[in-house]
């Protein structure tokens, strides 16, 4: 199921992560932001936590997403909303920022670090265009290290669940690049909502569908809500989640790039 399909959106709404909006306001809580702040979110998708962002914080956000459609459609809801001047989003990569070094008082990224192939990287680019001082909250699906077969076919369907780690794998990742974790803590029961919440609208899509008011072209119900049922069994049996971290580049710390 890719992000930008109808399905996606039914399923999803706007905000792609557990913990919709409401989770990204506590999230953001935690990185220091004061009115004028520059906050880069990685991985903005359609913008949505970038607008509450920068609303609730009166800060600048820059978004960054690798989907072509995801940053057009932002930046045209960046001028219906008049927010153009203070929220703007760019095509990049979140392995290769194509910022200066310490251009942001604050990174965001919302269930998307564990998308990224190239972890390590992304933190170092993440410590690279941070300012000294500034934090960095990341949200994203955590799983426990042993394999897990019953999962198989929801990891092939939604392929990000299938690169989620444990927390502690995303800490490493961070303190690798020079980051002190300053909090972290488990929101598991949101993506249990979520869940519980999909599994709604997917039977309404079976009923919508069978009166013909609705079409959702390659969607397989049956094995969408078998791929459901399964997901809610593993974060009951504490197998998958969803956690926050939060973590700091040190004061005072040299921006590789930075000197000379
Ligand atoms: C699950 S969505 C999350 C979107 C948004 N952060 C949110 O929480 O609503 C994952 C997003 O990551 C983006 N993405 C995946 N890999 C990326 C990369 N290497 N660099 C930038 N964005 C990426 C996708 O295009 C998609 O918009």
């Amino acid at each position: 199921m890719a992000y930008g399909s109808d399905a996606a959106r039914f399923l999803l709404g706007d905000s792609f992560h557990p913990g919709g909006v409401e989770l990204t306001i506590e999230l953001a809580g935690m990185l220091n932001l004061t009115p004028g702040s520059i906050m880069l979110d990685v991985a903005s998708g359609k913008g949505t936590s970038a607008f509450a962002v920068a609303e609730r914080f009166r800060c600048h956000v820059i978004g960054v997403d690798l989907s072509e459609a995801n940053v057009a459609e932002a930046n045209t809801e960046a001028l219906k909303r008049g927010l153009s001047d203070g929220v703007q989003f760019l095509l990049a990569d979140a392995e290769e920022l194509p910022f200066e070094p310490a251009s942001f008082d604050a990174i965001l990224c919302e269930c998307a670090f564990c998308t990224f192939p190239n972890k390590t990287k992304a933190a170092s680019e993440f410590a690279r265009v941070l300012r000294a001082g500034g934090r960095v909250g990341i949200s994203d699906l955590t799983r426990v290290p042993d394999p897990l077969p019953e999962l198989d076919g929801l990891l092939a369907w939604i392929a990000c669940i299938g690169d989620a780690q444990p927390l502690e794998s995303y800490a490493a990742w961070l303190v690798g690049a020079g980051f002190a974790v300053v909090a972290s803590g488990d929101r598991s029961q949101c993506l249990q909502q979520m869940v519980q919440q999909i599994q709604g609208k997917l039977l309404l899509a079976d009923i919508m569908i069978g009166l013909k008011k609705l079409d959702l072209p390659g969607l397989d119900i049956k094995q969408a809500k078998e791929f459901a049922a399964v997901a809610k069994n593993a974060i009951g049996n504490n197998k998958l989640g969803y956690a926050l971290l939060v973590a700091q580049k040190p004061e005072g710390s040299v921006t590789e790039g930075a000197v000379g």
